[in-house]
């Protein structure tokens, strides 16, 4: 694990993008998997920026969401599939052809994961993976106390989860259950790039760094992952008491 420590929400947002990017550079035919929520918002602005900017071909690569919302159809703000398709896909000109999003509506969520795990596996593993953390540690939607081995599966969400969920729909909204890859594939990946900002993730991020490696904080399996980078900004690592930069 590397830790890099960013005096501002910008910078740490510009690097995740250059990651991103060169990863793309490397490998043009990259399997790449986004997350949703507000951390990575401005790492995918920045993102179709340099690509125009610098024109970088995406157009080989294939793209995975983290997670889903389930019994939440994908064409409601606030799916992860609607949010992916709007901050990365469409800004990306990433075609439905290259992409592979769990839907949130099936009743056969063990198929949905069987079909996942297959893609995944087709491609060698996932080449670069960014994902936000949770309040609660959680990575996708892996939350406290769920089996770290697992690769995709249906999770019930904790309370904390449900809470914040709220935030991203337009409406009041109901939420139970989620679906994610599982932390297997999170931690096999070639590069996972942890983001954090602000206040409000200081104290997790201190518990998922400098406490216990355990399952009831999914994030703090970062520190068993060679390949992975935590991007922070100051304020999220204003509780940290290592020297980490
Ligand atoms: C969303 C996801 C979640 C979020 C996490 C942080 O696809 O996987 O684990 O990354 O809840 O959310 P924000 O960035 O809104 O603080």
């Amino acid at each position: 694990m590397e830790v890099k420590i960013f005096d501002d929400y910008n910078t740490m947002s510009a690097t995740a993008a250059d990651i991103i990017i060169d990863c793309v550079k490397n490998k043009p035919n990259a399997l790449l998997c986004f997350p949703t929520g507000n951390t990575p918002l401005l790492s995918y602005k920045l993102l179709a920026e340099k690509k125009r900017e610098h024109h970088i071909d995406f157009t080989k690569c294939f793209c995975i969401g983290l997670d889903e919302w389930l019994g939440v159809p994908p064409e409601v703000k606030g799916s992860c599939s609607y949010d992916l398709h709007e901050h990365v896909f469409e800004p990306l000109g990433i075609k439905e052809l290259q992409i592979h999003l769990f839907t949130g509506i099936t009743n056969d969520t063990k198929a949905e994961c069987r079909t996942m795990n297959e893609l995944v596996r087709k491609h060698e593993g996932i080449d670069c993976l960014l994902a936000g953390i949770g309040i609660n540690g959680h990575i996708g939607f892996n939350e406290p106390g769920s089996d770290i081995s697992m690769e995709a599966h249906e999770q019930l969400l904790h309370p904390t989860t449900l809470a914040s969920g709220q935030n991203y729909f337009r409406a009041a909204t109901k939420l139970e259950k989620g679906i994610t890859l599982g932390m297997a594939q999170v931690m096999a990946s070639k590069r996972f790039l942890l983001l954090a900002n602000g206040t409000p993730k200081a104290a997790i991020i201190k518990t998922a760094l400098e406490g216990e490696v355990t399952n009831q904080v999914p994030a703090s399996y970062v520190r068993r992952c060679e390949n992975s980078i935590v991007l922070i900004d100051k304020d999220a690592a204003s509780l940290l008491e290592n020297k980490w930069n």
